[in-house]
C-alpha cells in the first residue's frame, strides 16, 4: 500500500530550478509540494552527495567522474549556473544537507540510490545507513528506491527498517519475484511503459505504484484511473501538490 504523498517533485524543483540542489528543493516547497525525489551517489571518500549523473559536465562544470572527487570538493562546485545565471553559486549538496532541509520543511523524501557502475552494493549500504541516521531528525520515514537490485539488497542489509521500492523503466514480467527478494513495498516505473494490466497486477499484489516522470495533466489522470498511487513530475507548475 502507499502511505506517501501522491504528487512528488522530481529532483526537487522539476523544470523550474536546477535539479538536486537546495534551490531546487526550495522551489518544490514554494510550489506547495510535500514530497521530493532526488538522486544520491558516493563521492570518492564515500560520502553521499545529491547528484544525478555519475560524471561532471552536464549540471556541474568540469570533467571526470563524481567518484574522482571528495565530497568536500564537490561541495564547492557550482551546480546552478548550467540552469541559469540567477542560480550561480548553488552547490552540489551533501545528502545530509538535503535531509536536514527536508526535515526542517516537512518534505517527504524518495531517495533514489544512484550508484556509479561498479559501486552498487557500497552505495546502497552507505546511502541506506545515512538515511536511517537522518531518520531520527527527519521524523517521517523516507522511501529508498533504485534501478540497481544489488544496491537495494545492500540497503536492506544496512537499514532493514527503511522501506524500499524497485525502479524499472518497463516493468518486467518477473517483477514480483524480484521485488519480493528485496522486500520492496513499491514498484516505480516509467509511465510511458506501463499498461493497465500490469498496473492492476502490481496493485492487486499489494504493492505501491509510482510513475515517473509525468508532465501532463491528462496523462496523470489516466494513470490515477489505472490505480497508480503517485506520480513524480518535472512540471511542478502544471501538476501541483493537490492535483486531482
Ligand atoms: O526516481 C524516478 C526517476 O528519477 C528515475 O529516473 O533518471 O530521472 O533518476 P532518473
Ligand atoms: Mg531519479
Amino acid at each position: 500500500m502507499w502511505s506517501y504523498p501522491k504528487m512528488v517533485a522530481h529532483r526537487g524543483g522539476g523544470r523550474l530550478a536546477p535539479e538536486n540542489t537546495i534551490a531546487g528543493f526550495a522551489c518544490g516547497l514554494a510550489h506547495g509540494f510535500r514530497a521530493v525525489e532526488f538522486d544520491v551517489m558516493l563521492a570518492r571518500d564515500g560520502v553521499p552527495v545529491v547528484l544525478h549523473d555519475p560524471y561532471l559536465g552536464r549540471t556541474v562544470a568540469g570533467a571526470g567522474h563524481v567518484f574522482d572527487y571528495d565530497a568536500a570538493e564537490l561541495r564547492q562546485m557550482d551546480a546552478g549556473s548550467w540552469f541559469g545565471a540567477r542560480f550561480a553559486g548553488e552547490r552540489v549538496p551533501l545528502f545530509t544537507e538535503v535531509a536536514a532541509f527536508c526535515q526542517a520543511h516537512g518534505l517527504w523524501m524518495n531517495i533514489e540510490i544512484k550508484p556509479a557502475p561498479g559501486f552498487e552494493a557500497i552505495t546502497g549500504a552507505v546511502v541506506a545507513a545515512a538515511a536511517a541516521a537522518a531518520l531520527g531528525e527527519v521524523g517521517v520515514a523516507p522511501l529508498l528506491s533504485s534501478f540497481s537490485e544489488p544496491a537495494l539488497a545492500a540497503a536492506q542489509d544496512s537499514a532493514p527498517g527503511l522501506a524500499r521500492a524497485l525502479l524499472f523503466d518497463a516493468v518486467p514480467t518477473d517483477w514480483q519475484a524480484r521485488a519480493g527478494r528485496l522486500g520492496a513495498v513499491a514498484i516505480h516505473c516509467n509511465h510511458r511503459r506501463l499498461d493497465g494490466a500490469t498496473a492492476a497486477a502490481i496493485k492487486g499484489a499489494g504493492f505501491g505504484l509510482l510513475c515517473y516522470t509525468v508532465n501532463s495533466a491528462a496523462r496523470a489522470r489516466r494513470l490515477f484511473a489505472m490505480g497508480v498511487d503517485a506520480v513524480c513530475t518535472d512540471r511542478i507548475d502544471l501538476l501541483g501538490p493537490d492535483f486531482a
